[in-house]
């Protein structure tokens, strides 16, 4: 029989994985929240139609990477494929962009059919924020702070640290004029572009500035650049946005050839480059302002601007072991775990660790065992708990239990309420 396996690029994670997941998870909340952003959750599922008409059709995510099909309605679906497109889609439908303003975060799992590796997955999860109703430069820099503060509270020492690439796209007339000096400028030397460039050449001719393809370099170092082109109100914008950088010390590279795989970005965008897996440069982190896409899909003119980390390239980064250290010191400090010693003390135990869990005690392991302590012992110390707490029926008889500190080996008979003060740190 064929066995059975997960779909290629997608991943299971397990317990000892997600105790460094939920950390990190938590962690990212926690920031966002304390800037004023507040959870938005939507579905996996979307009408392809929405990431046709935001994404955009020339796109790479949208003519090639899309999970589409089609439901017995026969409504053509996809597996959402980033969230920037869902939240506009909600925003909308449930009237959240009218005369207000918003700042949201997900998390989420996000769907793309691409060439999996380490680092690119089909389903990967993003940490994405989204800002409405802001057309201020200083939510720009700020949204930049709030990422840079991520380096700094995961310990990314400077050679570590993601380095910040930042471009103005300008205007939407701006981009038009770019794209024109860009036609004009690859179709003198349509020979030499690739297959790739070809096509973008007709349908998406920035894309071309961004290719990675080593023979193409040459023509595209002397290609135009959009610095050139912005109008005096991006170029301002622009400015004004590095002058706050620099007097937040945040370190950054102009790259006018980052164009961004996604249609619906002006002005400010930008990418934090990390050395990935594979050893090649790739994005921890990107995104940008997209004043223009509330209402180009129907809604008032609003302003907005966001990002997205990918969530399993910023695990990469982390240091896991000084994280599971942590999270093992922390749980050994408080865990306990609850061995009867017969068969008659099991209700009592049973009781009390039921009490012990009603207290928040954090962590709190029975062993099902009634007989061989030693064994039992064993895996009270492989649980990585603090505390052993024990009864037999001569503890049971003197209204006791045992409690021994797994770090030291120092025990005590104690009552009930003694063991769940001392335990309990009160
Ligand atoms: P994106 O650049 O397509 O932008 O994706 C954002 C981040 O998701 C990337 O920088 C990368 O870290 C991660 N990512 C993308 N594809 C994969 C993959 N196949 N495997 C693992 N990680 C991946 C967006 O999706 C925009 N919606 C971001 C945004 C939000 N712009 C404005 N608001």
């Amino acid at each position: 029989m064929k066995r059975l396996q997960a779909v290629r690029g997608m991943n299971d994670y397990f317990a000892e994985d997600l105790v460094v997941w939920r950390r990190l998870e938590h962690l990212l909340r926690d920031l966002v929240e304390r800037y004023g952003y507040g959870e938005v959750l939507t579905p996996v599922v979307e009408p392809a139609e929405l990431f046709i008409r935001s994404v955009g059709e020339s796109s790479d995510i949208v003519s090639k990477e899309m999970y589409m099909f089609e439901d017995r309605n026969g409504d053509q679906l996809v597996l959402r494929p980033e969230g920037t497109a869902s939240c506009i889609r909600a925003g909308l439908e449930h009237g959240k962009f009218y005369n207000q303003r918003q700042k949201w975060y997900y998390f989420e799992p996000m769907f793309r059919h691409e060439r999996p590796q380490r680092g690119r997955y089909r389903q990967f999860y993003q940490f994405g924020v989204e800002a409405y109703g802001y057309s201020e430069v200083a939510l720009d820099a700020e949204i930049l702070q709030m990422i840079e503060s991520v380096w700094s509270i995961l310990g990314l020492a400077a050679e570590r640290a993601p380095t910040l690439h930042l471009n103005s796209l300008g205007n939407i007339a701006s981009r038009a004029r770019y794209r024109q000096a860009l036609v004009e400028y690859f179709t003198r030397y349509q020979n030499d572009l690739d297959e790739d460039a070809k096509r973008c050449l007709v349908s998406n001719p920035l894309r071309i500035v961004d290719s990675k393809n080593p023979a193409m370099q040459e023509l595209i170092k002397d290609a135009p650049s959009i610095l050139d082109y912005l109008d005096t109100d991006s170029a301002a914008r622009f400015e004004q946005l590095q002058d706050l950088l620099q007097a937040a010390n945040i370190a950054y590279q102009v790259d006018p050839r980052l164009v961004r795989g996604l249609d619906y970005y002006n002005d400010t965008v930008f990418e934090w480059m990390v050395t990935g897996p594979e050893g090649g440069s790739i994005a921890a982190c990107a995104g940008g302002r997209y004043d223009q896409l509330i209402e180009s899909m129907g809604g008032k003119d609003t302003p907005a601007i966001g990002f997205a980390f990918g969530f399993e390239r910023l695990l990469s980064l982390v240091d896991t072991v000084a994280l599971l250290e942590q999270n093992r010191a922390e749980s050994a400090a408080c865990g306990c775990y609850l061995i009867a010693m017969h068969e008659k003390t099991l209700p009592t135990i049973m009781r009390l660790t039921e009490a012990l869990r009603a207290h928040g005690h954090r962590s709190v392991e029975m062993d099902y065992a009634t007989s061989n302590l030693k064994n039992q012992l064993k895996r009270a110390s492989r649980s990585g708990a603090r505390w052993a707490i024990m009864a037999g029926t001569e503890e049971l008889d003197k209204g006791k239990v045992l409690v021994k500190d797994l770090t030291d080996g120092a025990q005590k008979l104690l009552s009930v309420e003694e063991a769940l003060e001392l335990v309990l740190d009160r």
